[in-house]
């Protein structure tokens, strides 16, 4: 395959500089022979193998996608060498078998200290012109990786200096995996070339196979049930209105759809009201801590729903979590699995929409509004949002720990 694909785009190299000869006469044969390298250093292997119904990511041009960066990524995202104790990496709190998230309501760090906000899922991460839950200054992954990785204030990664990059290099397995993705590992292990590579990994985890998707992309007319479609139309439904926020196929509306234009936007779905913002501390308010604009008090991005069933608990706090018979909200409870966990958490996250939410000032009360629906149409819902896990998107072993 690999060897099929490298005869490709030296066709494409020689193609193009024959096209050039006969338009451009003054050109030496060594300036035409330097163009055609230069074409071939920088094209990129990388090729897109989308779903249906997905557009072609955005990708910066000063970072083209490679094989070889993203299988660097791969190992960078899971090296507890990029952390300050290194006991932790990046795949510490985004777990594959989760979609990447990590199933608590608040993770910690090296420092054993809670994070204000709740771990995000990376599913189909590359679509999305805005990262993280409410900071629209995080505007591509190559930027938002140094968060996690310096971050002081929450403690993440905790790195305090660029140490981490002579351990790297120390190790036979990255001075192969830097020159592979960027030439001489000597130069190429650099913070900045760290970040590239993980942000190329990132933009490689696709997910769109789910049962949904089958039904909906792929002509599968039997893979969901009836009262799954049903849940689907009552979601994109006037009724309950969900799809305005999580519509599109990546169930979100922060969410590059093809095109030029970037689409960003922060909602309050009315989770808590205004007393409970006020007392709240100056990280734990949305998109208010970063603007300052107090209507901007509680809204956060609407998160993709790709692969709800497996990212509780839900919303920024992790408050809609799972139940048992002594604790009507726990992380994980006992003698419940996954699903029960997930299918516990939905149905209340369906019941809060389904009540309007609480009194809250910022909240989109165009859509976020009481409306009636029976329980066994709620569950129907339910079955729906369970029907967007992508089973193999959870266990390709192309996302996995290479440790
Ligand atoms: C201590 C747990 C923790 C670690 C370690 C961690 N993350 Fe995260 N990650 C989070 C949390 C929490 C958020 C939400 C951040 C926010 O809203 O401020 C997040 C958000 C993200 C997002 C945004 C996703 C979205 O939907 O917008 C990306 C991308 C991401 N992390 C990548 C990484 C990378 C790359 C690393 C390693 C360099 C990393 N994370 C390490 C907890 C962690
Ligand atoms: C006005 C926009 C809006 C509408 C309409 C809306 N949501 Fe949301 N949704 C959001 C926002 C914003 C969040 C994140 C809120 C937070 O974390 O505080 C969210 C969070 C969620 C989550 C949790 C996601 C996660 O990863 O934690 C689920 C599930 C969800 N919504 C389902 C629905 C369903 C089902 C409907 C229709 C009944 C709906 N939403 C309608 C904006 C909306």
């Amino acid at each position: 395959m690999k060897f099929r694909i490298y005869i490709f785009s030296c066709i494409i190299g020689f193609f193009s500089s024959c096209i050039l000869i006969p338009f451009q006469e003054k050109e030496t044969n060594d300036d035409l022979l330097l163009a055609a390298i230069g074409i071939l250093a920088n094209r990129s292997d990388w090729v897109w193998d989308l779903p249906p119904g997905f557009p072609v990511p955005n990708v910066p041009s000063d970072n083209p996608m490679t094989k070889a960066k993203v299988e660097l990524g791969r190992h960078l995202f899971n090296e507890k060498l990029l952390s300050g104790d290194e006991t932790m990496s990046c795949g510490s709190c985004h777990t594959q078998s989760l979609a990447f998230a990590d199933g608590k309501d608040f993770p910690k760090g090296i420092t054993n200290v809670a994070h204000p906000r709740n771990s995000q899922h990376l599913s189909n991460v590359a679509y999305l012109p805005r990262l993280t839950w409410s900071n629209p200054r995080m505007s591509s992954l190559e930027l938002q990786a140094r968060a996690p990785m310096f971050g002081e204030s929450p403690v993440e990664l905790g790195l305090s200096s660029n140490a981490f990059l002579d351990k790297l290099k120390s190790k036979s397995l990255y001075q192969t995996l830097f020159t592979n993705a960027f030439g001489n590992a000597d130069s190429a292990v650099t913070e900045q070339n760290v970040r590239f590579a993980l942000a190329s990994f990132q933009r490689s985890l696709i997910s769109g196979n789910s049962r949904y998707d089958q039904y909906a992309f792929r002509n599968n007319k039997s893979a969901l049930n009836s009262s799954e479609i049903r849940g689907l139309n009552l979601f994109n439904g006037e009724v309950a209105e969900c799809f305005h926020c999580h519509g599109g196929f990546n169930f979100t509306d922060t969410s590059f759809h093809g095109g030029s234009n970037e689409e960003f936007f922060y909602h309050s779905n009315g989770i808590h009201d205004d007393a409970y913002y006020a007392g709240q501390p100056s990280n734990k308010r949305g998109l208010y801590d970063l603007t300052g604009i107090a209507s901007d008090t509680g809204k956060f991005r609407a998160p993709s729903l790709r692969n709800i069933g497996v990212t509780y608990p839900y919303m920024h706090d992790g408050s809609f979590m799972c139940d048992d018979a002594n604790n009507p909200d726990t992380l994980a409870g006992a003698g419940k699995t996954k699903t029960d966990c997930a299918r516990d958490a939905l149905t209340k996250v369906v019941d809060h929409y389904r009540s309007g939410g609480q009194n809250h000032s910022a909240k989109d009360s165009t859509l976020i509004r009481n409306f009636t629906i029976s329980d066994s149409q709620r569950d129907d819902m339910v079955n729906f949002l369970l029907s967007l896990t992508d089973e193999e998107f959870l266990t390709n072993p192309k996302f996995a720990s290479p440790f």
